[in-house]
Order: structure tokens, then C-alpha cells, then sequence
């Protein structure tokens, strides 16, 4: 499923591209657009790779305004997991938060 999910994810970026022109007369040329779903390496990382892609790239959160304190990433992260039904640990949803204010947030 995430598979499937990425997958589409990448063809809707490329999707510029191919009407940029790189559909060519002998067949179909896909390029694809550099990764840009990624999160940023730091302390925690891994457990947003683990919680937060599973549904979505991590696009979700870089897209977000930036300089949101820890209380607007804590509130998103237990809304993933009320509201969306994301399988989060209570005792991750803090670490996650922490992780989030650090690099997509105000850092404090
Ligand atoms: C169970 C699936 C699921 C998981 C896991 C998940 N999300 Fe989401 N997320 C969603 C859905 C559904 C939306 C809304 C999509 C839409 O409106 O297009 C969303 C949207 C978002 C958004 C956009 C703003 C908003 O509130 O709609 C952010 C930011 C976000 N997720 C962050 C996270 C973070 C951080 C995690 C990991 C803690 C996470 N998500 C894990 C399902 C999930």
C-alpha cells in the first residue's frame, strides 16, 4: 500500500513535466522529479519515517507554514492518529512533535 502510494505521489510530480514535453513519438519517457519526500535527518527522524508515511509523503508536513510552535505539531500528530486513525504510539506523539517543531517548526 505504501508502495502504491509513492507511486502515485511521484506520478502526479512528474505530471508537469510530461506536459512539458517529455512524451515523446516512439513512446512513454517518465522523469521522474528528484525525491523531495524525504524528512530531514535528526534526532527522531526515524520515528516520523515510521508514523508519517505510511499514508502520505512527508511533503504533508514541509508544506505546512513554517514557525509553528510544538503545540500546533503535537495537536497534528494526535489529529493523524484520532481523526485519520494512524496506528501511533500515546508515548511517540511527544518525540514525534518534538521532532516536527525542530525542523518544520519554530524550533523551540
Ligand atoms: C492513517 C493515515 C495517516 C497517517 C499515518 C498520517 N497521516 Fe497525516 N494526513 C492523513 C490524511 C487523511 C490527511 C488529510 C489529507 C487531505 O486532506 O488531503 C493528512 C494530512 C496531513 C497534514 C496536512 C494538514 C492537515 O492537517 O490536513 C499534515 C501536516 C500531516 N498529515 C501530518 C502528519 C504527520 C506529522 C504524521 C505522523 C505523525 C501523519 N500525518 C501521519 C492521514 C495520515
Amino acid at each position: 500500500m505504501l508502495r502504491k502510494i509513492r507511486i502515485q505521489a511521484a506520478f502526479a510530480g512528474s505530471f508537469a513535466l510530461l506536459s512539458a514535453g517529455a512524451i515523446t513519438a516512439a513512446g512513454l519517457t517518465i522523469q521522474l522529479p528528484p525525491e523531495t519526500a524525504d524528512f530531514t535527518p535528526g534526532p527522531g527522524v526515524q520515528l516520523a519515517e515510521q508514523n508519517c508515511k505510511t499514508c502520505h509523503s512527508a511533503d504533508y508536513i514541509k508544506t505546512q507554514p513554517s514557525g509553528k510552535p510544538f503545540a500546533f505539531w503535537k495537536v497534528e500528530v494526535e489529529k493523524m492518529k484520532k481523526l485519520y486513525g494512524a496506528n501511533i504510539a500515546d508515548a511517540d506523539i511527544e518525540p514525534i512533535a518534538k521532532y516536527l517543531t525542530a525542523h518544520y517548526g519554530d524550533g523551540k
